[in-house]
Order: C-alpha cells, then sequence, then structure tokens
C-alpha cells in the first residue's frame, strides 16, 4: 500500500445559525464499512500513540475537538504528516501504512472508525517487520 492512498476526506457541513454539524455515511463519505468506533483523549502532553500498522484494518481518524499530528509511513519509508484540526474532515487510512499520532493539543478528541473488530493479531508493532512485509 503507497501513501497515495491516504486521503484527507471532506465531510459535508452543514451551516446554521445555531451552529453546525457534519455528518458521514459507511460506504458513502468513507470507502468501508464501519465495525467499531473508538477514541483517544486526555492525552498528556508530549505522548504519541499508535506506533504500528493494520494488516486488515482500515480507519478513519477525526479531530473532533483541538488538534494533532498523524504522522504516515509505506513500505518505502516514504512519510506524510496531516495535521488533523477541523471536525469536518478525517483521514482514510487504508490496511498497510505506518501510522503514529503525535503533537496533541490540550482537550483533544481523536475520533476513529475502523472496518474490522479489535484484533491484536492484525497489528504490527515492529516497523522493521512492517518494512519487510508484504501487504
Ligand atoms: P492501541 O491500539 O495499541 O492504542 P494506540 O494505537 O492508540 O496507541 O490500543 C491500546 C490498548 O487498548 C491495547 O491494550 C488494546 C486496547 N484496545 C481495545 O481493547 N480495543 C480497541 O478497539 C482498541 C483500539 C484498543
Amino acid at each position: 500500500m503507497s501513501l497515495s492512498q491516504v486521503k484527507l476526506i471532506n465531510l459535508p457541513k452543514i451551516l446554521d445559525e445555531r451552529g453546525n454539524l457534519s455528518f458521514l455515511e459507511q460506504n458513502n463519505h468513507i470507502p468501508f464499512s464501519i465495525r467499531r468506533a473508538y477514541w483517544i483523549y486526555d492525552v498528556p502532553g508530549g505522548e504519541a500513540r499508535g506506533g504500528h500498522s493494520y494488516k486488515k484494518n482500515q480507519e478513519l481518524i477525526i479531530a473532533l475537538s483541538g488538534s494533532f499530528d498523524l504522522i504516515i509511513k509505506d513500505k518505502n519509508d516514504s512519510t506524510l504528516t496531516y495535521t488533523l484540526n477541523r471536525s469536518y474532515y478525517g483521514l482514510y487510512i487504508p490496511s498497510g501504512i505506518w501510522r503514529h499520532m503525535e503533537n496533541f493539543s490540550t482537550n483533544s478528541l481523536a475520533f476513529v472508525l475502523a472496518s474490522t473488530d479489535y484484533d491484536e493479531n492484525d497489528y504490527e508493532r515492529d516497523y522493521n517487520q512492517f518494512l519487510l512485509g508484504d501487504n
């Protein structure tokens, strides 16, 4: 999988004097069926999360509040950094892409939609193994 498969997805934004509303539908705004959601919050300053790739799982990551950086890498060791800081777009990350998150702002909330159930066997947590892997 190459970094060109990673996509910043603009989500619908309904502007209203009462406030804004965004939404997404599986297989419509995002290219997979949602199986699971999780969220990361109360991250202490300077901490990093998510140094791994998945063999099968695909994800969409949204900064519902605050901001953080997503650093993604492919097996050619190419690197891209995305700063997420708006609740109306998300980063689609297919399987086979290494990623970690850092630079969390105070009160940031990372919301993640995932295509599979949690399965520790789906993780690759060793970067050198990731570079050698065939997915
Ligand atoms: P992990 O995915 O390693 O966190 P991160 O990538 O953000 O650093 O998960 C941390 C712990 O939480 C790990 O023990 C597994 C557990 N966990 C679940 O039980 N279910 C889940 O859906 C997720 C994402 C994690």
